[in-house]
């Protein structure tokens, strides 16, 4: 009985994580980012073929397999010289290669608001005019923002927080949604004066606490 409710409880994770790889770019600059669709197929099939205690360990390997593409997303991407920046926890990020310069915009989930002002600030910088270091108010780091419970949201711009009840997954997890913020992203880098193909775009979410 334990064991068919924690059985019954991974599928349903299973499914959620399903659902966040649907949402995977085929462009071909990043095919690592699809790659683990590959394994994720080969690990349900051997899901659905074995009905004993593999069944918790592939569970658990794909689980750990696809954790770490989640958080290498953003890896490897133009120019190369850049480390990815991290996600906030109880937040994420939304990066795109631009002109040969990297930028991320960090967001935090409802209910947090950044520990730092950055009201003005909606994006961070890598490149070479940043001598391929984060921009960030973080010296050195790549750690963009830090993502605080609080009951109100001023520290950010109003386009810096994901929608209520829709979290930095949920909003992964939703074309929609995700498109939109992405567009916004856009938006508010052409307004900067950011011009350009924007590709190697990625989604990654901080853990949630
Ligand atoms: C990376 O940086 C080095 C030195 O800063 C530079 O010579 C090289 O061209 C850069 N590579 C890329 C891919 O931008
Ligand atoms: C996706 O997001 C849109 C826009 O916020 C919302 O209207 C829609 O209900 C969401 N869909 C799901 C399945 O949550």
């Amino acid at each position: 009985m334990a064991l068919r409710m924690e059985f019954t409880g991974a599928v349903l994770q299973l499914g959620a994580l399903a659902v966040l790889f649907s949402g995977c770019s085929p462009e071909p600059d990043v095919p690592h980012v699809c790659g683990s669709q590959d394994e994720f197929s080969h690990l349900s099939q051997q899901l659905q073929l074995t009905a004993d205690s593999q069944v918790l360990s592939s569970i658990s390997k794909l689980s750990q397999t696809l954790h770490s593409h989640h958080l290498n997303e953003c890896d490897g991407a133009e120019p190369l010289n850049c480390t990815a920046a991290q996600a906030p926890e109880n937040g994420g990020l939304l990066c795109v290669s631009l002109n040969h310069r990297r930028f991320c915009k960090p967001l935090c989930n409802h209910g947090y608001d950044f520990m730092f002002l950055r009201s003005s600030r909606l994006f961070d910088e890598c490149s070479e005019q940043t001598s391929y270091t984060w921009n960030s108010q973080y010296v050195g780091g790549n750690q963009l923002a830090v993502c605080s419970k609080s009951p109100v949201t001023v520290a950010g711009a109003k386009t810096a927080y994901f929608p209520k009840e829709q979290d930095c997954l949920q909003s992964k997890a939703n074309n929609t949604l995700h498109a939109a913020l992405m567009e916004q992203f856009y938006r508010e880098l052409q307004s900067a004066g950011h011009q350009g193909e924007p590709h190697s775009t990625c989604h990654v979410c901080g853990h949630m606490r």
